[in-house]
């Protein structure tokens, strides 16, 4: 919400086709979705890497990362979360508009502000990527060692979890090691920029 009403929008001259053609590529919003240690950001870092050896301009916004900055301000209460989600969705979008693929990782637990990212981005530019790791595989998987503390308002545990619907890719990573996961939204990618 605005809390300014004073607010005028000023309009560009250079639009995002504009930048897109200087680029040489339009933009996207690649997101993905999954509980911690699900293998988001792992399969995440090696589809940015990809992109970038085919000479395609990616960016990675990474949770934790993000929270060491912009968001660090915020825990994770559900209001918090929500704000999270907000923030990077609106900066995601931005990264789009200026024609990169813009490769999102957060446990983005909740529908309701997924489909409002999916919105900023537009429907036409957002990939929304479930890697789909159950509860009890990250659990034992454990990467961070999170799983073992008693961390209040866990993903999982105590924080819900809202499986997308309808995602454009769900990965299984009990099946596809993290490249083979990688491979098939790198794949998917190259669909949507042909
Ligand atoms: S989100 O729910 O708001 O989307 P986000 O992806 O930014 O979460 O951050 C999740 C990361 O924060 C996890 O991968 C984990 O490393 C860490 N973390 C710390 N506390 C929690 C918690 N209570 N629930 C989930 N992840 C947590």
């Amino acid at each position: 919400m605005n809390k300014n009403s004073n607010i005028v929008w000023h309009p560009n001259k250079v639009s995002g086709e504009d930048r897109q053609r200087v680029l040489g590529q339009r933009g996207l919003v690649v997101w993905f979705t999954g509980l911690s240690g699900s293998g988001k950001s792992t399969i995440a870092v090696e589809v940015e890497k990809m992109l970038t050896d085919k000479g395609r301009a990616a960016y990675l916004l990474d949770g934790d990362n993000i929270r060491c900055g912009i968001n660090s301000d915020l825990g994770f209460s559900d209001e918090d979360r929500n704000e999270n989600i907000r923030r990077i969705s609106e900066i995601a979008a931005l990264f789009r508009d200026a024609g990169m693929i813009t490769l999102v990782s957060f446990i983005s637990p909740f529908r309701k502000m997924r489909e409002f990212a999916r919105k900023r981005a537009g429907e036409d530019n957002f990939i929304e990527v479930y890697v789909s790791t159950d509860f009890e595989t990250c659990m034992e998987r454990d990467p961070k060692g999170l799983y073992k503390k008693n961390i209040r308002n866990f993903t999982g545990k105590d924080s819900s979890y809202e499986e997308p619907v309808n995602p454009e890719i769900i990965l299984d990573t009990i099946c596809h090691s993290p490249a083979e996961c990688a491979e098939i939204v790198y794949r998917e990618i190259e669909k949507y920029l042909s």
